[in-house]
């Protein structure tokens, strides 16, 4: 189609359900997005705009305007238009199905600015579950480095819509979601955040992956995100709350810049989800889909891991990370034998054993330690460079020891390098802390970046930041270790490329249940919106949910029933899974623990039964090589019925079913810890009901029957 000024490329999904829609109004690039032939995204524009050259004060510049004449977002013509197309099923390392399929067909137009005499390429992909789109700089005489001022990627829709969304923040993600009308983001935004130890936030604008919902006889789930986000800022979403028009807003440097590039170069992929069931956006692999295949040529080393950890009784406030009284330490110089302990030290000798002998009594692969290196003292909050070494334990860890005890009952100890944000300090050690896990067998790292990041200045989701996360995979993959990562940046499908960067926080974990608290419906939202891009250490199973059992008239606790936590494991896919209870806690019930003990950490299939953001999830997951079953539902702070339909299991085989839900009387209020076991023998044709408690849940083991 051609009329004055405007010219209009169309692209459809291979099922034929979207159509999106390139044109060049008066050579500024537009697209739009229909599904079903009704309008999901209008012309929506795109561009970037650039500084005037590589070597300006950044910061006095930004204070202008800028007269766009760098800009790469107008006076376009169009110079070429490719097609292309793909349908190929390829098997994620840690995944949660077999096979992720890749179907799409592709538009990339070639666009030039006669101005300046260069050229960019948009490329859209148009998958069965929605669109991707991003931007290519292809090296030419007139594009070989750029700084980027802003991106303007525009998503503009059509009404207003619900939306579960968290506040932008250039440091950190561990936000309450909220809930509201797109056009009322900005009114509640003023109250949606509480204070983090590293924090910037973006007035009025709020982080992806976002959730929202077109409500009424028709819905629409959107969800949208960005993928493979390297070498370049993550970004946020500038909120015009009137048209309901969402913006790109990157991340900056300490300077204000927004990406430095050599050309050749691409941009994240921005991804826009789009079904009419909410299961149908769980299930989705989009992000995965737009990361290029792992370069890695041995992934053996990486594999499932369930591990328990000294871990939650530093969180609660029970023991200390630190070994000793001191305030002030040199890593180093002080001498950490010569220190006063100050008796409540965590990682020591006898405590880890004991923690080692549970895990393994237990049948678990891994046990986390934290606090078993010097540099605890001081750790946080002093923008100290040289905070930990990475090598050195405290006096009252025996390293050796405790690997070949622990490797002696079939536990690998999991390493911990809490960075303190100073990634700075963690390059120039990370080859010798490697170098010191491979010695002693550690194969999974968790890192940890808590703090404002050095180089000072720099954020947490800036280009540096997010260079040097991925330095930190491959450098770990050389070792052949798994990480996963806390405080750094959340996944865009990026483990399909890093397949050993297992897993990262990136959201509000469990930790904050003791902190400021998570609402009842937390675990409902984040598979919609944090989980999109990749797994998440949520740390579940705590049993022991009320605070006021270790300090009496603590009014913390853990919201949700003991039920629900058992179904997180199901609900919530992490392949580096984690028990996160004291060992004193499970052994009181041991019945609902052997749920955590059987349930799988990887997946040949998945189903999500059934599921509404924000108010229930219930998923059925098929175990790693094997023919078990576990199904797992949670339910907000409603109460609950839903009925299983087996369905999902082979016709004509008999399965034994444990069952562990809510007791009669639970609450996650008043009664956690009420529940009920019971087995049933289960076929492809049976129906179970369940009744699940305010902020409960149930979980189900499914096994064969000879
Ligand atoms: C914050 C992490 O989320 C938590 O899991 C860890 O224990 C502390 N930092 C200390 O590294
Ligand atoms: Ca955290």
């Amino acid at each position: 189609m051609m009329c004055a000024g405007i010219h209009a490329q169309s692209l459809q999904s291979p099922d034929g359900k979207f159509e999106m829609n390139f044109q060049l109004k008066q050579g500024v690039p537009y697209y739009s997005l229909k599904y079903k032939g009704a309008v999901v995204v209008e012309d929506s524009k795109l561009g970037l705009r650039l500084f005037k050259d590589v070597s300006v004060p950044f910061a006095a510049e930004i204070a202008r305007p800028g007269n766009g004449e760098n800009d790469l977002n107008s006076g376009f013509t169009k110079a070429d238009e490719k097609r292309d197309a793909k349908n190929e099923t390829w098997q994620p390392v840690l995944g949660e199905k077999k096979n992720y399929i890749n179907h799409y067909n592709e538009l990339a137009v070639t666009l030039h600015q006669a101005s300046t005499d260069r050229n960019i390429i948009v490329k859209f992909r148009l998958f069965n579950d929605g669109l991707g789109f991003r931007y290519e700089f292809p090296q030419q005489k007139n594009l070989n480095y750029f700084v980027i001022r802003e991106e303007d990627s525009e998503i503009d829709f059509p009404a207003d819509m619900k939306a579960w969304w968290i506040v932008a923040d250039y440091d950190s993600q561990e936000y309450q979601p909220q809930t509201t009308k797109v056009s009322e983001i900005p009114g509640r935004w003023d109250q949606a955040f509480d204070k983090h130890s590293s924090q910037t936030l973006i007035k009025n604008a709020v982080q992806s992956p976002l959730l929202l919902k077109k409500e009424g006889k028709e819905p629409l789930y959107i969800n949208v995100a960005e993928a493979a986000v390297l070498n370049y800022p993550a970004s946020h979403l500038e909120v015009d709350a009137q048209n309901f028009r969402f913006k790109t807003h990157l991340t900056p440097d300490k300077q204000g810049a927004k990406g430095y590039i050599q050309t050749s170069s691409v941009s994240p992929w921005r991804t826009i989800i789009v079904s009419p069931k909410a299961e149908e956006v769980l299930d989705s692999k989009m992000l995965f889909n737009l990361n290029e295949p792992t370069k890695y040529t041995d992934t053996s080393y990486i594999h499932p891991t369930k591990y328990m950890g000294v871990w939650w009784e530093m969180i609660i406030g029970k023991s200390k990370w630190a070994y000793s009284t001191a305030s002030n330490v040199h890593i180093g110089e002080t001498d950490f034998t010569k220190l006063t302990p100050n008796g409540n030290h965590a990682a020591n000798n006898t405590k880890v054993k004991e923690y080692i002998d549970f895990a393994a009594e237990n049948g678990f692969d891994g046990l986390l330690v934290e606090g078993w290196n010097i540099g605890w003292e001081d750790w946080i909050g002093h923008h100290k460079e040289f905070v930990f070494d990475f090598i050195t334990p405290y006096p009252d860890f025996d390293i050796k020891m405790l690997n070949e005890y622990a490797h002696s009952k079939g536990i690998k100890l999991i390493m911990h390098h809490e960075t303190s944000a100073s990634a700075t300090n963690y390059e120039r050690w990370a080859d010798e802390a490697f170098q010191l896990m491979n010695k002693y067998g550690y194969d999974a790292v968790k890192t940890g970046y808590v703090g404002d990041m050095i180089p000072r200045g720099e954020h947490h989701y800036s280009q540096w930041s997010i260079n040097h996360y991925y330095r930190i995979a491959e450098k770990a993959n050389k070792y052949k270790i798994m990480v996963n990562s806390h405080e750094s940046v959340r996944p865009g499908g990026e483990s399909r490329t890093y397949p050993n960067w297992v897993s990262t926080e990136a959201a509000r974990g469990t930790e904050h249940e003791v902190f400021k608290g998570n609402n009842p419906d937390h675990q409902t939202i984040l598979p919609f919106t944090r989980w999109i891009g990749g797994s998440m250490d949520y740390t579940p199973g705590i049993f022991q949910t009320k605070m006021d059992y270790y300090f009496p008239g603590d009014k913390r606790f853990v919201q949700t029933t003991l039920a629900k936590q058992l179904a997180l494991y199901v609900v919530m896919y992490m392949p580096l899974q984690m028990a996160a209870d004291l060992p004193e806690n499970y052994r009181k019930h041991m019945d609902a623990f052997q749920f955590i003990k059987d349930v799988a950490a990887d997946w040949d299939d998945t189903k999500i039964l059934s599921a509404e953001p924000g108010d229930y999830i219930i998923t059925a997951r098929k175990a790693k090589g094997t023919e078990n079953w576990f199904v797992g539902g949670i339910t907000d702070e409603n109460k609950r019925d839903y009925t299983v339909n087996f369905s999902f299991l082979d016709k004509g085989q008999k399965y034994e079913a444990t069952i562990y839900e809510d007791g009669k009387d639970a609450d996650y209020i008043s009664n956690a810890q009420s529940y009920h076991i019971c087995h049933k023998t289960v076929t492809n044709k049976s129906r179970i009901s369940f009744k699940m408690a305010r902020s409960g849940g149930f979980a189900i083991s499914i096994k064969p029957k000879n």
